[in-house]
């Protein structure tokens, strides 16, 4: 038996019992005279003792050769500590080792698997197995394990069945490009990779299954962020016989569960929005709403003056930084100069400070009097002592860049609480969007988005001004899903394939399967997926989903342990048909 109990349980307790521990060495204290060793397993630290008069001479000379991250078993009994440490659950107690066995040796560490550790993320990643040795990466997995865990009980708890969907498929159009794997025994073709399992949870429907969920992953093959991977994972769901409310209702019940079981917080009702509220009020569409610094359109009370870079533009609109009179000229300076950069984009940015007597002083002091910028610090909800910040331009382009102001002001500010949880439902967005690149029109969620019924007769004359019966949820201003009620008649999705530039051909070469489907009585359906990457590191209070996956691609799409894409060999190549198509 390698162990009796493991490194996180022995307590005052156990004192005189005769135990057994493994585990990896943390680190070897040596006094001369006397040994103690760090002992680490996933359930905690237990130390061990040994002393010249209590220990067997040989293995006392035994554990002076033990190095880092040896892994041991030892035996030995529990005793109470002279000196108790209680930063850790078993700091009252300590093992007086009689028999040690070193189960295996190790190198020494690329770096210290301690919680601050001196590795950099690259030479953690190249060695993940040691890194997730460390308590704040190991604590992460085991967060992640809790939320699929409550996750799995309370859809299952609700009628939902769990089935799994294929991962060899045709690709489904959700807006990134496909993984694709190479078929041996159909020469020349292809599979794809999910983007999701889209198609098929609908097939379940038109299958009966009712109400499906399924913990799994995803692929796309897009520019890689802070929470964005090319292998994800989804907590996929639908359900048939919905609306939009039923769905809204079965998934805010979900998350209410989640943030009450995983951070002890309730959260009564979720607000809702509209996409158009949340594009006007906040510049985007997954807003952080945990704080305010809500927009202010200022064309009314802005234009028409001398000013005439506000006079051309076509949205002049400022938000209302809390305290933000207190900036020096060389902070706005720096300001102005963030904002300029072309991550942002911005051509300049006006201000106004608003002075604790009620007086203002402006950027634009020339055109503008105090009743004009009393008037902004009114729209913009601006008190004494704030800063109104003001950008211009095209509409669509001068919101994404207030909104990320608004969001760097924010964290600047410590506005953007981790132990603080603002879910939010983002509704009616449009069914479809402008692509430039493409000239047409694309679907915004995805082809299988139902419109909304009283919008279907602007398909013709206004595309762009059609909503949808489309949702996500927003989480502390990330979007942790998103979904929809479907289209379940073939007419409506043909219609739909239609607008979005397929031919008829090219519609049932590609989606003929579920067109038919729909022939066979399938019923009224809709559902959402979670991303459980961004829930997780969001319920954790973190945004980086790297760090709550066991294993992560870098940025460049890599695995740097197993040194993944790789080179394969000729033989392969030419058994997948792949070597000619290479060189051609
Ligand atoms: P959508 O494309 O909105 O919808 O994806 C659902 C959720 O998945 C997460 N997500 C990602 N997480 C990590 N890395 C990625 N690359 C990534 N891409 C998406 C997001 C997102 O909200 N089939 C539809 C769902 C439906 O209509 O039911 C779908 O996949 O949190």
């Amino acid at each position: 038996m390698y162990r009796s109990h493991t490194n996180g349980e022995l307590r005052l307790a156990h004192v005189g019992n005769e135990v057994n521990l493994s585990g990896w060495v943390q680190k070897v204290r040596d006094k001369g005279f006397m040994l103690w060793i760090d002992l680490r397993d996933r359930y905690g630290i237990t130390q061990l003792i040994l002393d010249e008069e209590r220990t067997d001479k040989t293995l006392f000379e035994k554990v002076k050769t033990l190095g880092r991250e040896f892994v041991i078993q030892a035996t030995g009994t529990v005793i109470e500590r002279q000196s108790k440490n209680n930063n850790i659950p078993t700091g009252e107690i300590e093992v007086l080792v009689t028999k040690l066995t070193i189960l295996n040796a190790a190198k020494t560490p690329p770096f210290t698997i301690e919680d601050d550790t001196d590795g950099g993320e690259e030479l953690r990643m190249q060695y993940r197995y040691l890194d997730i040795r460390r308590n704040p990466v190991k604590e992460n997995l085991i967060f992640r394990h809790k939320v699929a865990q409550e996750v799995r009980n309370y859809l299952s708890n609700q009628d939902f069945i769990e089935v799994e969907t294929p991962y060899l498929i045709k690709s489904t159009p959700e807006g990134a490009r496909d993984f694709v794997v190479p078929s041996r025994m159909n020469e020349g073709q292809f599979y794809a990779l999910p983007q999701s399992p889209q198609t098929f949870k609908q097939l379940l429907m038109v299958g009966g299954m009712d109400k499906y969920f399924q913990i799994v992953k995803c692929f796309r093959d897009e520019d890689l962020r802070a929470d964005r991977q090319p292998e994800f994972t989804q907590i996929d769901c639908e359900m048939a016989f919905v609306e939009q409310e039923d769905i809204l209702n079965a998934f805010e019940g979900l998350t209410r569960h989640l943030l009450q079981k995983i951070n002890n917080i309730y959260v009564a009702e979720f607000p809702r929005m509209t996409y158009e509220e949340a594009m006007r009020t906040y510049g985007n569409d997954k807003p952080d709403i945990r704080f305010g610094m809500k927009f202010g359109e200022l064309n009314a009370v802005a234009q028409h003056k001398e000013f005439n870079v506000f006079n051309q533009a076509e949205l002049v609109v400022g938000i209302a930084v809390p305290g933000g009179n207190s900036y020096t000229r060389k902070d706005i300076d720096k300001l102005i100069d963030w904002v300029k950069r072309p991550q942002v984009g911005a051509l300049g940015m006006v201000y106004a400070r608003c002075n604790e007597d009620g007086s203002f002083k402006s950027s634009v002091d020339k055109f503008y009097d105090q009743e004009d910028l009393a008037n902004w610090a009114e729209v913009t909800g601006a008190k004494p002592g704030d800063l109104v910040c003001v950008l211009s331009g095209d509409t669509a382009k001068v919101r994404a860049q207030l909104s990320a102001l608004r969001m760097e002001l924010a964290e600047r500010l410590g506005l953007r609480k981790p132990d603080e949880f603002a879910p939010l439902w983002v509704v009616d967005f449009p069914l479809l969007e402008w692509d430039e690149e493409t000239e047409r029109f694309h679907a915004m969620h995805h082809p299988f988005t139902s419109p909304k019924p009283e919008d279907m007769p602007l398909l013709d004359t206004d595309p762009a001004k059609v909503r949808a019966n489309a949702y996500d949820l927003v989480l502390n201003g990330n979007e942790i899903g998103g979904g929809s009620i479907r289209i379940h008649d073939k007419a409506t999705q043909a219609l739909m394939f239609d607008h979005l530039g397929f031919t008829p051909e090219e519609a049932k070469a590609q989606f003929g399967f579920l067109m038919n489907a729909f022939e066979y009585g399938a019923p009224p359906h809709g559902g959402i997926a979670f991303g459980l990457d961004r829930l997780v590191a969001i319920l954790g209070g973190q945004e980086t989903i790297r760090d709550f996956i066991a294993f992560p691609k870098n940025n460049s799409g890599r695995d740097v342990m197993i040194d993944a894409p790789a080179l394969i060999d000729d033989a392969q190549l030419t058994e997948l048909s792949l070597k000619l198509n290479l060189k051609s």
